[in-house]
């Protein structure tokens, strides 16, 4: 399986949904109207559950598994990998609640944290991942 290339595609579309968000949480925070200022979110909500969580998932059954199998450097860089993954769905079921509860405070903090966390650890996978296969 080209599993690399299942991820790459997934990483490119997540990375571009989180400049979007970047842009709706601007828009919030500056107060521009807009009919259902939610519905951006509720869609991102989506892409998380339908997308994001089932691709964490994989990729520890799959491609963390293999790679922390292989030696004890792997191994420490997978046991951060997975550390940021639980951090991720903290913040994933943080960001669900501050959604639904529609509290604009809230999504403005949860979304920044969820932002810098998730383009931070594409990143590092991108990077760092393929080096240890
Ligand atoms: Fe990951
Ligand atoms: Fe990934």
């Amino acid at each position: 399986m080209n599993w690399l290339k299942v991820y790459q595609d997934d990483h490119k579309a997540v990375l571009l949904l989180l400049a979007k968000l970047e842009g709706n949480i601007m828009d919030l925070k500056a107060g521009y109207p807009s009919p259902n200022p939610y519905l951006e979110f509720e869609e991102f909500a989506h892409v998380i559950k339908d997308v994001i969580i089932p691709h964490f998932k994989n990729e520890e059954v799959t491609v963390y598994k293999d790679v922390s199998e292989a030696g004890p450097e792997e191994q420490s860089f997978i046991k951060n990998m997975l550390m940021e993954h639980k951090a991720l769905y903290s913040v994933f079921d943080q960001f669900f609640n501050a959604v639904e509860e529609r509290d604009n405070q809230k999504i403005i903090e949860i979304s920044g944290t969820l932002i810098q966390v998730l383009r931070h650890h594409i990143i590092k996978e991108e990077d760092e991942l393929p080096k240890l296969m």
